[in-house]
């Protein structure tokens, strides 16, 4: 073993408030966070003094440091240079700008892939990836996690009093590029993680159903990872692979938080992807960390990539439970990863950064302070783009920090929904799986489809997990919730019962949580929730579409509904009236269950369609919405007190009014007065203090 040695300066002092909790919000300043991720070892000292200016110019509060940082911090296996963090760290402090301290575990160094080749990740083609890029080696690893644990443990001893540090980022975005891992170690911890799950070897055979096409096990040792095979492989096996994948990253992140916990108070986050890691079920990260942090990108292909952000906002505050989070990183203009690469249209660096604002972000950072000059990302965008501070990016960076500042009341406040979405990455996981009775099912269609409809009608939504308790909930939509195992069913059975509204779309309660159809006609545990029984899946050709007697049209799915005490909303028209395979039979259905009731939807609506049938859920609940003009994004935040603000986002090309919800209001910028009529421009944000 390489000799343990440091040839770093003594560790800096002590800042005053380390003895701070250790979890909840960042300590220091009650100011919205500000900044974003900030890799010095790309730069000279000169460049650190310049970037400091800059950041203190532009209102910069709170940098993301060390992300990338594992070759420097510990250049042979067991010896630490710590000079280079000590020495910007330091200056940080002096210049009153705080740290949000990462561990560097997401790039092993290259002497860890030399000395421990085993650790390199396989794919389930059986592909050994190799050293040059970034991402974890094996999860499950013993040496992977040996150094990273240790190298997290080096970096809280020294500067868990660092009078910079208000903050612990580990690694980076885990589970990408690359979520699972096919080698040996991981093959091993899988069997360990099904003993630990099932107990005993025919109780993983009852579960995974191993008698169809004889894949009956004796012994643990005959169980492996479920590879790349001559055809479809068992679903339940893949099911609990990725399970077993999302929960072995989530034991390496436990590791790093705890080596941190040992030494340090500040609160511990690791950079969430909230709606575009399908690979880690998040719900069960998010008790783990200190507070949620988030990364968000646009989609640039898309033009309602901002109604995308709004869901990826609420469902980061939902993974949140309500409480203020940070927006860990997303760019000022364009990215360098997507086929084309679009830069940001003048204001909408603002309206996405307050869009996360407005859904509960109490952190605004990007990714990154300085545009890189070399490697893989130099055509990234960053606060301060390669073309300077004489720049329109650097100028909307500078004015953002202005309207953050103003925005300081906002701090702590509360986003309030009467309206929820079932989020489940289980389901989301089951339903991708091969063999499946159309491809054109598609849960994340579906949730962008209910999503894009609340937006368009000013409902802020937050997600749900099925099992979770949704009696605060005037209404839950539940699209495409394939899978559903028992006491989540019995979850969604209480909440009508109890007075609830629960809508739930096409192939929803098919599987149990090991992907098998329990016994009985579809759909399986919703039958008594929704009163009907479906008697045939009729999925539609590509392209096909099916009239409804209320003028609506569906695609993709019908289903042979027979009602077991539903009644018929709406129902597919006859034959001739292109009814298709469902033609007379129900289509849209309402259950009443004790004090609720639930809707069922066979097919897939677009557009109005989706909407008068969201409409229609919406008005049985009760539920009043207030439309804002079109383009216009308004959310309420909620302070402790019952302050109000408003923010109110206008993607539109032209002014749209603020609407009765404003009268009386005050702008939070200027301090001027807010009647209805008043406007946002075109492009524009308003912040107002609700009268
Ligand atoms: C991710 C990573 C960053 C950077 C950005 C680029 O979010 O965490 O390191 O690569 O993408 O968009």
């Amino acid at each position: 073993m390489p000799s343990q040695s440091e040839t770093a300066t003594p560790a800096p002092t002590a800042r005053p408030d380390a003895a701070a909790p250790r979890s909840g919000w960042i300590p220091g300043t009650s100011a919205i966070r500000f900044g974003g991720d900030y890799n010095p070892e790309q730069w000279t000292r000169e460049t650190w003094l310049e970037d400091i200016e800059l950041m203190r110019e532009a209102g910069v509060n709170l940098v993301s440091v060390g992300i990338f940082s594992w070759a420097l911090l510990e250049p042979r296996e067991g010896e630490y240079d710590f000079s280079f963090l000590d020495e910007i760290l330091d200056l940080l402090a002096g210049a009153g700008i705080d740290v949000d301290l990462g561990t560097p575990t997401t790039v092993p160094p290259a002497w860890f892939w030399k000395a421990y080749p085993h650790a390199a990740p396989v794919t389930r083609d059986g592909v050994t990836l190799g050293f040059g890029s970034r991402g974890i080696v094996s999860p499950s690893s013993p040496e992977y996690r040996r150094a990273a644990e240790a190298i997290a443990e080096r970096l809280a001893e020294r500067y868990a009093h660092h009078p910079a540090v208000v903050m612990w980022h580990v690694h980076n975005e885990y589970g990408a590029p690359i979520a699972e891992s096919f080698d040996e170690a991981s093959v091993a911890n899988f069997r360990t993680w099904l003993e630990r799950r099932y107990g005993s070897i025919d109780a993983l055979n009852r579960a995974w159903g191993t008698t169809f096409w004889g894949q009956v096990y004796r012994s643990w040792s005959e169980v492996d990872a479920p590879r790349r095979s001559q055809s479809i492989t068992n679903p339940a096996h893949r099911l609990d692979f990725q399970r077993f994948s999302s929960d072995a990253l989530l034991e390496c992140f436990v590791l790093e938080r705890d080596a941190i916990r040992r030494h340090a108070t500040q609160p511990i986050t690791t950079n969430f992807m909230a709606t575009s890691c399908p690979a880690v079920d998040y719900w069960r990260w998010a008790p783990e960390v200190d507070l949620v942090s988030n990364d968000h990108y646009l989609t640039a292909s898309r033009l309602d990539a901002h109604v995308l952000l709004a869901m990826d906002a609420d469902f980061t505050r939902s993974l949140a439970g309500g409480k203020p989070w940070v927006l860990m990183e997303h760019s000022t203009s364009a990215v360098n990863w997507q086929p084309r690469n679009v830069a940001k249209r003048p204001g909408e660096l603002a309206r996405n950064s307050l869009a996360h604002l407005a859904r509960g972000a109490d952190g605004i950072l990007y990714f990154q302070f300085r545009a890189s000059r070399f490697g893989a990302e130099k055509f990234h965008s960053a606060m301060l783009p390669h073309a300077g501070t004489s720049s329109r990016v650097w100028r909307e960076v500078v004015g953002l920090g202005d309207v953050l500042r103003s925005a300081e009341e906002l701090r702590g406040s509360r986003v309030e929904a009467s309206v929820a979405i079932v989020w489940s990455t289980e389901s989301f996981w089951a339903l991708d799986l091969d063999w499946r009775p159309s491809e054109d099912l598609s849960h994340r269609e579906r949730l962008e489809a209910f999503y894009a409809a609340l937006w368009e009608r000013g409902v802020t939504v937050d997600f749900v997990h099925p099992s979770h308790d949704l009696s605060g909930y005037d209404v839950v939509f539940a699209p495409s919730l394939y899978l559903l195992d028992e006491p989540s069913a019995a979850n969604l059975r209480g909440y009508v019962a109890g007075g609830g509204t629960l809508a739930v779309s096409y192939f929803s309660g098919i599987v149990d949580e090991h992907d098998a159809v329990p016994a009985g006609p579809f759909p399986g545990r919703l039958r008594d929730v929704l009163g009907l029984s479906i008697e045939e899946f009729l999925p539609l050709r590509d392209g096909e579409q099916v009239r409804l007697t209320d003028g609506s049209t569906g695609a993709v799915w019908s289903d042979d509904v027979v009602l077991e005490g539903a009644v018929a909303v709406s129902s597919y028209a006859e034959p001739a009236a292109g009814g298709g395979p469902a033609a007379g039979r129900p289509a849209i259905t309402r259950n009443a269950l004790g004090d609720g009731s639930a809707w069922y939807l066979s097919t897939r609506l677009d557009g109005a369609d989706l909407g008068g049938f969201v409409d229609a859920v919406l008005a049985d609940a009760g539920v009043a919405v207030d439309v804002p003009e079109a383009g216009l994004e308004r959310v309420v935040r909620v302070g402790d007190d019952s302050t109000r603000w408003l923010v109110a986002i206008n993607h539109a090309d032209a002014p749209a009014r603020v609407g009765a919800v404003a009268a009386d209001g005050v702008d939070v910028a200027s301090g001027a007065r807010v009647a209805a009529d008043d406007v946002v421009d075109a492009g524009a944000v308003r912040i107002i203090r609700l009268g």
